[in-house]
Formats: C-alpha cells, sequence, structure tokens
C-alpha cells in the first residue's frame, strides 16, 4: 500500500525508512504539509501520514475521502488539528500514537525550567563571548517551591513525579484525579484557581479542546502567584500570549517557558533564519530575557522516534491486513 507522508523532516526519514523495511507499506515523502490546498498530492495514497501542524479540517478530509484514501495516521498523540465529527461522516479511520515516550516530554518541560530558572540560556552565551560575569544569572532553588501540574494523565505524572524528587511540594488539578497515585506521591489535587495562587511554577499537561483553549488568559494569569513561572510543552493555545506579554511588561509573571506557541502552524519546524519574522506576538516574546522557548521539540528523543515510527507502521500494517489497528483509534 502506499502512504502520503507529509511534513517530512530528516529525522521522519531516518526512524520510518527503518520501520518499513519488510513491510508492505511504499511511503511516498512530502516536505509540505496536509491542507486542503495540497491534499490533491495524496492521490493514489490509501493512507496518509500526518504530524501537529497539518491541517485536517472538513474540506481536507472531505476530499481525502474523495482521493479514495481510508485511513489517517497522527504521528503524534494530540488530535486537536482533526475535525472528528468530518471523519465519522466520511467513513474515515484515524489512529494516532497515544503515548510513545511520556519521559521525553515531561523531562524536557522540566529541563526548560530548570534552564529558565538557572539563567542557562544567557550563561551560554555570556560565556562563550569570554563575559564571565554573573549579574543578572540569579536563579531560585527548586526545593522547598510549590509546582502545580495541571492535567495528571500520562506525561503530568512524570513531570510531577520528577518535581518530587526534587523535593518540591506538587499539587495538581485535573478533572479525573488518579487519587492513589496522589497519595503515594503525596501529592494533592486542589481546584484550578487554588493551584494558581499558590504554585511557584504552573506547568501544564493537558489537552487543547474548545473547554481548555485560552485556560491561561489575562484572569487566570492574574490570579497566579507573582513572580511565578509557567511552563506550556502541551498545546500553544491553551495560552492566550498577548495576556502573557502583558504579565510579563508588568512582572508580574517571573518567567515563561514554552515549546508549542498559538500560531506555530508555518512557524515551527523551518529555519526562517533569513525572513523577516511577520508574527508580532512571537517577536515580542523572543525579546524577554525570562522567556525560554523551543520549536516543539519536548517529543523529540531516539526512544520516542522509534517508538512512534514503530507504533504507526504497525497500525498502517494492521489495517492493511485488514486487522484492527494497534494505534488507539480515536472516536467522535
Ligand atoms: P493524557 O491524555 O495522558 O493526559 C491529559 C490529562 O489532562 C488527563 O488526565 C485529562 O483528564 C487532563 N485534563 C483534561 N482537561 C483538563 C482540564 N481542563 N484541566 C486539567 N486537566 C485536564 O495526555 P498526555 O499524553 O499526558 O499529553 C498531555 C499534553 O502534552 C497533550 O496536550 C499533548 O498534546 C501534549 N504533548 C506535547 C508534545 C510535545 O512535543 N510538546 C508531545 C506529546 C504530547
Amino acid at each position: 500500500m502506499t502512504l502520503s507522508f507529509y511534513d517530512t523532516k530528516p529525522y521522519d526519514h531516518q526512524y520510518f525508512r527503518h520501520a518499513a523495511e519488510g513491510t508492505a507499506v511504499r511511503l511516498r515523502y512530502h516536505d509540505f504539509r496536509l491542507t486542503a490546498e495540497t491534499v490533491s498530492s495524496a492521490q493514489g495514497a490509501q493512507a496518509v501520514c500526518v504530524f501537529v501542524n497539518d491541517r485536517l479540517d472538513r474540506a481536507c478530509l472531505t476530499a481525502l475521502a474523495g482521493l479514495g484514501v481510508k485511513l489517517v495516521a497522527l504521528r503524534c498523540a494530540g488530535f486537536n488539528n482533526v475535525d472528528r465529527a468530518a471523519t465519522s461522516e466520511l467513513g474515515l479511520l484515524i489512529v494516532r500514537v497515544p503515548a510513545y515516550s511520556p519521559h521525553a516530554v515531561a523531562e524536557h518541560s522540566v529541563t526548560l525550567l530548570m534552564a529558565l530558572n538557572r539563567k542557562i540560556h544567557r550563561a551560554y552565551n555570556r560565556v562563550r563571548e569570554q563575559n564571565f560575569s554573573l549579574g543578572g544569572l540569579v536563579g531560585f532553588d527548586l526545593h522547598g517551591k510549590t509546582v502545580g501540574i495541571v492535567g495528571t494523565g500520562k506525561i503530568g505524572r512524570i513531570t510531577a513525579q520528577i518535581y518530587r524528587g526534587f523535593g518540591c511540594r506538587v499539587i495538581a488539578h485535573d478533572p479525573f484525579p488518579m487519587t492513589d497515585w496522589a497519595t503515594a506521591q503525596s501529592i494533592s489535587y486542589v481546584p484550578l484557581e487554588t493551584l494558581l495562587k499558590e504554585s511557584d511554577v504552573v506547568s501544564l499537561h493537558l489537552p487543547l479542546t474548545p473547554q481548555t483553549n485560552h485556560l491561561l488568559n489575562a484572569d487566570t494569569l492574574a490570579l497566579m502567584k507573582p513572580g511565578a513561572y509557567l511552563v506550556n510543552t502541551s498545546r500553544g493555545k491553551l495560552v492566550d500570549s498577548a495576556a502573557v506579554i502583558q504579565a510579563l511588561k508588568s512582572g508580574h509573571l517571573g518567567g515563561v517557558a514554552l515549546d508549542v506557541y498559538e500560531e506555530e502552524e508555518g512557524i515551527f519546524f523551518e529555519d526562517h533564519s533569513g525572513d523577516i519574522l511577520q508574527d508580532d506576538v512571537l517577536s515580542r516574546l523572543l525579546t524577554f530575557p525570562n522567556v525560554l522557548i523551543t520549536a516543539h521539540q519536548a517529543f523529540l528523543t531516539h526512544e520516542a522516534l522509534t517508538e512512534i515510527a514503530r507504533v504507526t507502521l504497525d497500525s498502517i500494517q494492521r489495517f492493511n491486513d485488514q486487522k484492527e489497528p494497534v494505534a488507539e483509534r480515536i472516536v467522535s
């Protein structure tokens, strides 16, 4: 079977080529994203493989179904970029990789917080310029601080345990609390408002849904402790970036670490170093010394990429063999 593969990067080639060896799946790589405008490139394919910034809206899905595509395989966990109502109406099967390495994402979120807190991003540049001064590099001990984990799914729980290892007090918020786990880890669930008021670090680990869109906005950011840090490795639209800029300008927020950005589509994953950045909000965020941004790389470990390629190919092969795919099927 032919699989059209979108938004391909060199590491995708490397890991998927290896995983596809000996299978009946023929990979057709495209370096552009799948959208309603590019969907004709799926002609002749029975399945497509997409990532976080491909846009599977109704128009794109309708065109895919019209071309005879039967399976959409997301090589990621989040599926907020898919119109799920349209997929079930069109009879398309959508699969994703629900968990590849929650450790990869959890470890990256803590790495961002640690680097930001101890000003590693600034120290690195200084030392390379033979500037060995320490002015402005004062951080804080994590030990004894309160960390608020919003969303205690696979990634949130690992992140919480890492912070427990630092000797932090960890509080959590989730509409579906894991009470046994929390008791074992000495973590208590609290309402979101309490979490925001009490935490020195707020770390987001929940999916983007219509209910969680801009969960952190001007009102909820105002509830945060003055000087608190915000970490988001989940989805950009969980946070109102314009409100974050205001909270940074006023000094209310102590620091912001982001691996995701609400308008990252078309910017992240690409080299724009020779371009004039047109996104004024992102440009402003990049000017703050207490903001650290990575371009959606929390998943980028050898273990995670190996597992993403293995599970996705397994799923596609099982679909081809008329078996139920192993990767989680997304239902509306
Ligand atoms: P999960 O499905 O295991 O856990 C999500 C948790 O969020 C669940 O416990 C759920 O009950 C909770 N939740 C839902 N609505 C909530 C709300 N309003 N308030 C608090 N909690 C709420 O998901 P997982 O695997 O832990 O992923 C978490 C996030 O990380 C997702 O948004 C995913 O898209 C993102 N992610 C980011 C990656 C990156 O490379 N930056 C890679 C993989 C995932």
